[in-house]
């Protein structure tokens, strides 16, 4: 690998003005994520703007041994964007890459750029009367490109698949500089292997993402959200599969909040207001929608009426206008801000089969309460989609090495129990840094062959996004 300062001489004129940065202070925000985690220094921060300019920096790097890690809207959580801090790299960040390609409200598709925001293609969507469904927390600030890489889920998974669902086509810088075109706009393509199906959720690990196809809906006309108060886990899942049928597969969102989030929502948000008058163990925050005239108030209020009969709620409210529903979806946004305030804490996405959700939480809170009974427990989540948050904050005043120690255990017997179940350690955050030690551990050895292989076939330098997903060494 040559020297910083000639790989800074060599990719300057590949980029244009304001497409490299090198100077530490310039530098710091690429070194952060949205938890707080902090990366190390990177070679420098290139910025390309235009596809062939993504294409012109990954071959340089892979001509000259440089290794190199793609960044979308920093909100990824298990610190896959974060610059390696023993091998230095080249952060390739792909904000400047971030126009609306092409929109088709007939083919329901649009062709967008990676570095294109969620909300902003959301928004596009919207304009040509069509819905783009992925929506999380972090809509605001990811990106698309981040997106795909990640094979994001978030709160309308139930209704419309994760990222993997909706993605048509895709463009993507293969590890050596060479162009996959893939930005079919077709919904229905079986012509031999489906190659971009490789790159999502590869975190970057395979290729760099340009640009993608989505798959658009019709605009919903009409939404109802509801906060139903439940007594426990298993009354939320009999709820659950109520809701599927009586809400004739118009749900779109179902998830299950308990008391301790809502807490943290008040806590985060001073102007929320707890919607209900006495306090509740678990509630439901789940949302109707309909891209025409269906009666959607008689349906929640039958949903309400079943629910109640069969003892699996013990109240409820209906939001009555566009604000209120905004308000009840506030407390699913604040609750990660309020967790965030918490400082360290531990930060889990499983899988389990839906029917077995309740034994698992109950089995995992006994096997968590039992090992730290100070610890709060705050299992929240995408319960449609039988990917829970069993997420931990530690019992005050411990030194931080204890805490991470204390936080390292808990997660291992959690994992434990997800094996027992035959679940998954990652549902829709991914593997990345974090997750990698417990992924690796679980991986059978033709699973790991097979991915080690592909990992070798795209980049056998083991130069892009190295150590992540698979350890360095898989070169
Ligand atoms: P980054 O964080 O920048 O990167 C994530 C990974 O993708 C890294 O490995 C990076 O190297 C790689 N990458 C980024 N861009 C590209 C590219 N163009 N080509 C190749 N690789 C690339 N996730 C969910 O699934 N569901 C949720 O409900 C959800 N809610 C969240 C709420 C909050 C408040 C936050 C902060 C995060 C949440 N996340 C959720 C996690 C996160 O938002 C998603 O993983 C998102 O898809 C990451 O996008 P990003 O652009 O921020 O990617
Ligand atoms: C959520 C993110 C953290 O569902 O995945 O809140
Ligand atoms: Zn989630």
């Amino acid at each position: 690998m040559p020297s910083t300062a000639k790989i800074l001489d060599d990719l300057a004129p590949l980029l244009d003005k304001g497409g490299l940065i090198t100077t530490a202070d310039d530098m710091e925000r690429y070194r952060v994520d949205w938890p707080g985690h902090r990366g190390a220094l990177p070679l420098a921060v290139a910025r390309p703007a235009t596809t062939q300019q993504v294409a012109d920096v990954v071959g340089y790097c892979h001509r000259h041994d440089v290794p190199l890690v793609p960044q979308g809207g920093h909100s990824g959580l298990v610190g896959g964007a974060l610059p390696d801090a023993d091998t230095p790299e080249l952060v390739l960040s792909l904000e400047r890459l971030a126009s609306i390609r092409d929109i088709d409200p007939i083919n329901f598709s649009i062709s967008v750029d990676a570095g294109c925001v969620l909300q902003t293609v959301k928004d596009a969507a919207a304009e040509a009367d069509c819905d783009f469904p992925l929506s999380l927390g972090a809509q605001g600030s990811c990106q698309i490109g981040g997106n795909v890489a990640t094979n994001a889920g978030g709160l309308n998974v139930l209704r419309y698949g994760m990222m993997r669902q909706l993605v048509l086509g895709l463009e993507v810088v293969l590890p050596d500089g060479r162009l996959y075109n893939g930005m079919k706009t077709l919904h229905k393509n079986n012509a031999g292997y489906d190659l971009k199906q490789l790159f999502i959720g590869a975190e970057g690990t395979l290729g760099i993402v340009t640009g993608a196809v989505l798959k658009l809906f019709p605009r919903a006309r009409e939404t109802r959200s509801a906060l139903l108060a439940c007594p426990d886990v298993e009354a939320v899942l009999g709820l659950y599969a109520l809701a599927r049928r009586a809400c004739c597969d118009l749900l779109t969102a179902f998830e299950l909040v308990p008391r301790a989030c809502l807490e943290l929502a008040l806590e985060a948000a001073p102007d929320l207001r707890d919607p209900l008058d006495a306090p509740s163990p678990v509630y439901v925050l789940m949302e109707v929608a309909a891209s025409g005239p269906v009666d959607l108030d008689a349906m929640i209020e039958s949903l309400f009426e079943q629910g109640m009969e069969a003892n699996l709620l013990s109240d409820g409210v209906l939001a009555g206008s566009v604000v209120q529903a905004e308000r009840l979806w506030r407390i699913r946004e604040a609750m990660l801000e309020g967790q965030r305030n918490r400082g360290e804490h531990l930060r889990t996405d499983v899988a389990l089969p839906i029917s077995a959700l309740s034994a698992f939480h109950a089995r995992a809170s006994e096997a968590i309460g039992t090992m730290s009974p100070e610890a709060t427990i705050i299992a929240y989540g995408h319960i449609g989609d039988g990917n829970l948050h069993f997420n931990i904050l530690p019992p005050a005043n411990l030194t931080p090495d204890r805490c991470t120690a204390l936080l390292h255990t808990l997660e291992e017997r959690l994992f434990e129990i997800v094996t027992e179940f035959d679940g998954s350690i990652s549902a829709e955050h991914g593997i990345g840094r974090f997750k990698q030690a417990a992924f690796l551990e679980r991986l059978s050895e033709p699973e790991f062959e097979l991915m080690h292989g592909l990992k070798h076939l795209l980049d056998p330098r083991g130069l892009l996004s190295p150590g992540r997903i698979l350890p360095p060494s898989a070169k």
